[in-house]
């Protein structure tokens, strides 16, 4: 290999090492650049022959040419390479599946609210809407411990103070004052909401949800109490099988009354009492003062927590979980 040949060679070596166009414009500097090796060679040649000086000058000439193909390919390639990393980085894979917009909807409670609104409504039962304020001489306060807010009043601690609020706003709309109350309709609400208490475990919350049922008539009895709550639970519950027991307690505004308790027959609670809600039949002080004679009226109430059989429902198990607000647990529902 002649000496042009081995400049060809390292010129090539040294474009093929440049990694950017700068490096590549370094390094054509130092052979095609004024102070480079080709103009050197070039400067050389004032000593030859006319001959001589033709002959060379050819072969540097040839040189040269071999190093601006050898330049301009390697701009090519990095140019090349450029494009391809560009393509690479704005890349689409258009077989990515899309990315579907987040559609929100109900929360299951409001689903089981609307749920048992419908049931309880195909039962001739109207829903009222009720006030969270519980007046201060309310048995709220001395059935559950609660939040103590300003004013006198307290966030309500159960639905069971919209027995009374509807009841006197019935009475009062219905009301022949010559006839005592015959002629009206009966009484037969529903009051579903939130109600507050302090408490807080994986089976309470300090905010949670009730339902209050009142049926009020000439001729209501504690067995249509049962009838009514029955057939609400398995409707609700898609099951018959499904079986209720009313175990005596107290409430202040119920004589006698009865804890509401179910029992699945099979899946995975088969077997086990859950306590639902509680129940009786309403106090002749209540009907008093509902503004109705207790000798000519009588009925029953219920109170039914509605986060529990939402839980039951969908086989929940941390009551938790329905106030965190974590959209993986929320759109196992939609
Ligand atoms: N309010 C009661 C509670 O929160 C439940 C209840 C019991 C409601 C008896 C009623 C009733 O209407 O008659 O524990």
């Amino acid at each position: 290999m002649n000496e042009l040949d081995t400049l060809v060679e390292s010129a090539r070596q040294s474009f093929l090492q440049a990694q950017t166009p700068a490096d590549l414009e370094n390094a054509k500097a130092q052979f095609l650049g004024k102070a480079g090796r080709i103009t050197e060679l070039m400067k050389g040649m004032a000593a030859l022959s006319v001959e001589d000086k033709k002959t060379r000058g050819a072969a540097i000439n040839i040189a040269k040419q071999a190093i601006e193909a050898a330049l301009n390919d390697r701009r090519q390639a990095l140019a090349d390479a450029e494009l391809q990393a560009q393509l690479k980085a704005e890349a689409l894979d258009v077989t990515l599946p899309g990315r579907s917009a987040n559609v929100g909807g109900l929360h299951p409670i409001s689903l089981t609210l609307e749920r048992v609104e419908n049931i309880f409504g195909s039962m001739g039962f109207e829903v009222a809407q009720g006030p969270l304020n519980t007046p201060e001489d309310h048995p709220a306060r001395s059935m559950h411990d609660t939040f103590y807010v300003e004013g006198g009043h307290l966030l309500r601690t159960h639905t069971s103070p919209m027995q009374i609020r509807h009841a006197v706003q019935h009475v009062k709309r219905y009301r022949n004052p010559l006839d005592a109350g015959q002629g009206m309709p009966e009484i037969r609400v529903i009051a579903p909401g939130r109600t507050y208490r302090v408490d807080s475990d994986a089976t309470h919350s300090p905010m949670f949800h009730q339902c209050e049922g009142l049926w009020i008539g000439e001729n209501v009895s504690f067995k249509d109490l049962k009838v009514v709550v029955t057939d609400f639970c398995r409707t609700f519950f898609e099951s018959d099988d499904l079986v209720l027991r009313f175990r005596p307690s107290f409430f202040p505004f119920t004589e006698p009354s009865a804890e509401i308790d179910i029992q699945f027959q099979s899946g995975p609670l088969a077997g086990r009492w859950l306590e639902v809600g509680g129940s009786g039949q309403v106090h002749p002080n209540v009907v008093r003062n509902m503004g109705l004679d207790p000798e000519g009226f009588i009925g029953f109430a219920f109170g039914m927590g509605m986060d529990r059989f939402t839980m039951l429902r969908y086989g929940v198990n941390d009551l938790r979980l329905f106030f965190d607000g974590d959209v993986r647990f929320l759109s196992q529902f939609q």
